[in-house]
């Protein structure tokens, strides 16, 4: 916590790289959901510099009221009031959305959720919509680091459920219901930042 507000360093080193991305995806007016907004840094920071969309933060229950003293603090329009959304739920009975935006989700979600997030996003996604997810990923069951074989031993410790997730995977669920992958983009400290999109 810092100043009474929960705080993550790793947003603060990622959200610029993040934002001249998904800039370039999210470049009409729409209303843009977050799934896993976390302390809602991320979501501070893109609307402030993406003022043509409505950013609508969301997490899981136990959860969304995490981002609540940075989004006070930063008063935005355009920044809806956070919703509780488990990836997990069958309905995410949600408004009309537009595109969405996750980051440093698919590791912490178990296998089954990963799924659940990409068929509710497949379901509240129109064709040409879409969907960036941020984080760490594999290749053909590879890590791309040393760093990123060390933290996914580390994420198993904590929950043997958590991992980072592998492309091929990911690529082979999205298929399946609509969302396809069109980049892959290459972010520093051995991340990526895909972008799918609904077909
Ligand atoms: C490592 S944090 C990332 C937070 C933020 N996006 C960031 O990049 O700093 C993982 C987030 O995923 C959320 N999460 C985990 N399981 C979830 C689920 N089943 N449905 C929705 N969100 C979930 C957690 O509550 C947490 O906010």
């Amino acid at each position: 916590m810092t100043d009474g507000k929960p705080y993550s360093q790793a947003c603060e080193n990622n959200k610029q790289v993040i934002l001249e991305k998904i800039a370039t995806v999210f470049n009409e007016p729409g209303i843009l959901l977050e799934i896993g907004t976390g302390t809602g840094q991320h979501a501070v920071h893109f609307a402030q510099h993406l003022p043509h969309l409505q950013w609508q933060p969301s997490d899981h229950p136990s959860n969304a009221q995490l981002c609540m003293p940075w989004l006070e603090d930063a008063n935005l329009p355009n920044i809806n009031t956070p919703l509780p959304l488990d990836v997990s739920a069958p309905d995410w009975r949600l408004p009309p959305i537009n595109g969405v935006f996750s980051a440093n989700t698919a590791h912490i979600m178990s296998w089954p959720e990963v799924e659940a997030m990409f068929r509710g996003v497949a379901a509240i996604l129109n064709a040409g919509e879409a969907f960036c997810l941020y984080g760490p990923f594999n290749y053909g069951g590879q890590f791309t680091s040393p760093s990123n074989r060390q933290f996914d031993t580390h994420l198993k410790q904590q929950n043997p459920e958590m991992g980072i997730r592998d492309m091929d995977d990911l690529k082979r669920t999205g298929d399946a219901i609509g969302l396809v992958l069109e980049s892959d983009f290459e972010m520093p400290a051995n991340n990526r930042l895909l972008v799918w999109r609904r077909c």
